[in-house]
């Protein structure tokens, strides 16, 4: 559709204000609107901006300061993460090929050129929630909120788990609307054929999968991270002698990774000998990159060396980070980097990496883990 036509459509500029609006953590002017706007449906006037704004505050938009918006979800998500205490673009720390940001990702990959990264290995937070300062309190607390500490179990201590199925339908629409935005964000700075990596769980996976293919991505399968734990399948909360054989869900012993790919030129050989990428590297010759790894719980020595809740293990990430550099040129992209562990993996094996990390603790985390994880030896076999 031509973009006159575009601009047309009803409610058209108020969408496309919605959208400009949601792609960034930062509440804009009324003519940062107007220009972003533009460029996605073709010029129009501020007038026609600021009346779509005025019209919709303060249900759809909130009115920061004069002539400064944001739009309600990001407005939440805002107050959630902190944003606006969030020290944007200090200087970034690096080691080796790696280079780790304290920003946060959405304004950060906004400011990036376009095809600058080859591949992208990310686990991101999972509801925008667990993440959350209030959240993490509640964590470090350790009580109420999504995080869950499981009962200890044949003496083992187990590590607390976001509890994800306590997401409300307004949440998990967040969800959705969370990973569409990251991933059009994301879109012109990956080059053609660049993988897209991005670890999720079984509740979850499928409002990620639609999300990223609505935002042009072509799904190429999944990873299953075999992790063989003795998470779930717990007989009904206090009713367990009245149901001695329920399980009231399954024993989940796996980890999806999404792998998605931006649609390549021509065919996998042109655009392997232009952008380098469009496949994935072979562990060796004789054996092609398989889409089943075993892998268990991160190790203890991992943990120690950074002590990140959702911390993954070396051997897994090396294998994957390992892969997604078909011809081991490039940078790999890790937006969510928590302690650093994929920068860590690309250490390791080689390659270029950047990080970003929005939480000034984990940030610092990931400044000392980084060189520690990197030299742990390659056979991080569990
Ligand atoms: C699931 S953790 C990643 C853990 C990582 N795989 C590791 O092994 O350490 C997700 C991380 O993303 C960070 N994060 C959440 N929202 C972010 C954003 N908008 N920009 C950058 N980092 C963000 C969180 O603070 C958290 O550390």
């Amino acid at each position: 559709m031509a973009k006159e036509q575009l601009r047309n459509a009803p409610g058209q500029v108020r969408d496309a204000i919605v959208h400009v609006l949601s792609l960034t953590s930062r509440p804009l002017s009324v003519k940062e609107i107007e220009n972003r706007v533009g460029q996605m449906i073709g010029p129009t006037p501020t007038s026609s901006v600021r009346s779509y704004l005025r019209l919709n505050t303060p249900d759809l938009f909130v009115r920061e300061t004069r002539g400064v918006y944001t739009v309600q979800t990001v407005a939440a998500w805002s107050a959630q993460r902190n944003l606006f205490e969030t020290q944007i673009w200090r200087d970034p720390v690096k080691f080796g090929k790696s280079t780790i940001f304290h920003a946060d990702c959405f304004d950060w990959i906004e400011q990036q050129e376009d095809n600058r990264f080859q591949a992208v290995v990310t686990d991101p937070p999972y509801g925008l929630y667990e993440y959350s300062a209030e959240q993490q309190n509640k964590l470090r607390n350790g009580k109420g909120g999504v995080w869950r500490i499981p009962p200890s179990f044949d003496g083992h201590t187990r590590s607390p788990l976001p509890r994800f199925t306590t997401l409300s339908a307004q949440q998990l629409k967040d969800v959705r609307m969370f990973f569409f935005n990251w991933a059009r964000l994301l879109m012109p700075k990956i080059v053609p054929g660049a993988h897209v990596v991005v670890a999720s769980n079984p509740l979850l996976s499928y409002i990620v999968s639609g999300s990223l293919s609505d935002a042009g991505l072509e799904r190429r399968g999944e990873i299953i991270r075999l992790t063989m734990t003795l998470r779930g399948g717990d007989r009904p909360k206090a009713a367990h002698d009245e149901f001695p054989n329920i399980s009231v869900m399954p024993r989940s012993m796996w980890e999806p990774w999404l792998v998605y790919r931006k649609p390549i030129e021509g065919r996998v050989q042109d655009n392997l000998r232009k952008w380098g990428t469009g496949g994935f590297r072979r562990p060796s010759s004789e054996r092609p990159f398989g889409d089943v790894i075993s892998s268990a719980p991160t190790r203890k020595v991992e943990r120690n060396l950074a002590p990140h809740p959702s911390l993954k293990p070396q051997a897994f990430l090396r294998q994957v980070v390992h892969a997604v550099l078909p011809m081991g040129k490039g940078t790999i992209l890790d937006p969510f980097a928590g302690a650093g562990s994929t920068l860590a993996a690309a250490e390791a094996v080689g390659y270029e990496s950047i990080g970003i990390e929005k939480d000034e603790h984990f940030f610092k985390m990931a400044c000392d883990s980084i060189p520690r994880l990197s030299r742990l030896a390659p056979n991080v076999q569990h």
